[in-house]
């Protein structure tokens, strides 16, 4: 696919053509940054620019954080209370690092689910949406090792439990698990490995956020009505697009001011709202806390790995015609990842031919279920596994699945989608003024 067509930068003074012959870094720069951009964006797409801010909040307070903190078993709790009460502005910067956890994954969750209701994983974003999945998993990584850090009681004993679920795998379970903890238990080994991948983690994040917006500049963004900018001239695809500066750094900075706002309340005023009190506890490994509750944002996932118990037809089931190699705690490891695989394979379980779920009538119902499903998977990972609970996970899980797997095949196939504009620019002046039908021309960054 052709990029679409606009103004590239050219070097005008003598120091810039110097420059550029030797290294065109202000070119990139300017191409960037001036990337043609669908005039029609509407607020759901501010969330990836409050993901790298996010990133960036997160790299730059865990910096601090290191210079005062003790990857040692006897210190590490110590270590934390040390800043929280004698490092100089201590409490904030580690308020806003646990809370900015929180923050990444609202964002991404945004991210996700409107990527997931504008079509924006189908082609030609395959790969834009593929690294996303691939940093989402990191972030899981990164948001679960740094939990440990403060070896308080959820610290320990959650790590004990999930990596506890990689002992679940048939034959080699206990040896990687071993491998992960580098000991038989967890305990100083896996303390300080867990530090070292917490450090690293972002700075991947960070390069693989550079490959994610190298992808979708490729091939442009996506917009609210799927339709693609138009490519036929420098001037048609004025009429569709605005350059990224300023329009939309003004737009996202104004969301990202709005947002911040939220999270200045949270960190000031409620700060631990958010954790658990457990964790307030020094590491006790002979005390489990009675009830083993993730953060939040693990909870869907956690509530799809606890869903498949013994007594499911399809555990025993699969139990049975495997000679019990997959009993019901490695079947419910193999859901909780295969929850975050369906939804990467997205692109191609998506039969439809309509990119934008806004001309979609059929599909918009259950994409609506969808997102009530990941907030009652949310709700019930948090309740004990007794009780009605487990009944609740188990019909959650099976809508996760037949989401991906059944319906987004056979809307395909079976649903009626509504006309789409032909432009974007017919969009934007239905809209935003304009005669709506696509005569009178949007206005040029220029006018
Ligand atoms: C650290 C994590 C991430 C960062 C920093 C990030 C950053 C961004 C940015 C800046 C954009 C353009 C603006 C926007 O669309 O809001 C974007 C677009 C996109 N992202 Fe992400 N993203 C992240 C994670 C993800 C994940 C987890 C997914 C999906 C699984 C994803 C899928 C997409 C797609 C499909 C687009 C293209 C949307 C379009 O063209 O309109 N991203 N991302």
């Amino acid at each position: 696919m052709a990029g679409i067509p606009h103004d590239h930068y050219e070097p005008k003074t003598g120091g810039e053509k110097w420059l550029y012959r030797r290294l065109p870094i202000v070119g990139l720069l300017y191409d960037t940054l001036m990337i043609p951009t669908p005039r029609n964006l509407n607020w759901m797409w501010i969330w990836g620019i409050v993901l790298v801010f996010t990133l960036v909040l997160q790299i730059a307070t865990g910096v601090v954080l290191v210079m005062h903190y003790t990857p040692h078993v006897d210190m590490a709790f110590a270590s934390i209370e040390h800043i929280m009460r004698n490092v100089n502005g201590g409490h904030m910067i580690r308020y806003f690092h646990m809370n900015g956890a929180s923050l990444f994954f609202v964002a991404v969750y945004m991210h996700i689910f409107r990527g997931l209701y504008y079509g924006s994983y189908k082609a030609p974003r395959e790969v834009t949406w593929i690294i996303g999945i691939l940093m989402f998993v990191l972030m899981m990584g990164t948001a679960f090792m740094g939990y440990v850090l403060p070896w308080g009681q959820m610290s320990f004993h959650g790590t004990a439990v999930i990596t506890g679920l990689f002992g679940a795998i048939p034959f080699v379970g206990e040896a990687v698990q071993t491998w992960l903890l580098g000991a038989s238990a967890v305990g100083q080994p896996a303390l300080n490995r867990f530090f070292s991948l917490h450090y690293l983690l972002p700075f991947i994040l960070l390069g693989l956020t550079i490959v994610h917006v190298w992808a979708f500049h490729t091939t442009g963004n996506n917009n609210p009505t799927g339709v693609e900018v138009r490519r036929t001239s420098k001037e048609d695809a004025q009429k569709d697009t605005l350059p990224f500066w300023p329009y939309f750094v003004i737009k996202d900075l104004f969301a990202l001011a709005l947002i911040l706002v939220v999270f200045m309340i949270i960190v000031g005023f409620m700060p631990n709202y958010l954790g658990h009190p457990d964790n307030y506890i020094p590491a006790n490994p002979l005390a489990t806390p009675s009830h083993i509750v993730p953060e939040w944002y693990f909870l869907p996932f956690y509530a799809i790995l606890r869903a498949f118990t013994a007594d499911v037809w399809v555990v025993m089931f699969a139990d049975w015609i495997t000679f019990g190699i997959v009993d019901a705690k490695f079947f419910g490891v193999l859901a909780m990842f295969g929850a975050i695989v369906v939804m990467a394979l997205a692109p191609w379980l998506d039969t439809s031919s309509v990119r934008s779920g806004r001309y979609r009538p059929m599909f918009k119902w259950w994409f609506a279920l969808l997102v009530v499903d990941f907030i009652v998977l949310m709700w019930v990972g948090a309740m004990p596994a007794e009780g009605i609970y487990p009944y609740i996970s188990l019909i959650g899980s099976a809508y996760w699945f037949g989401y991906f797997l059944v319906i987004l095949p056979l809307l395909g196939v079976i649903e009626k989608p509504q006309p789409q504009p032909a432009t974007i620019e017919d969009d934007f002046n239905a809209h935003y003024g304009g005669s709506g039908d696509g005569k009178a021309a949007a206005p040029t960054p220029a006018e």
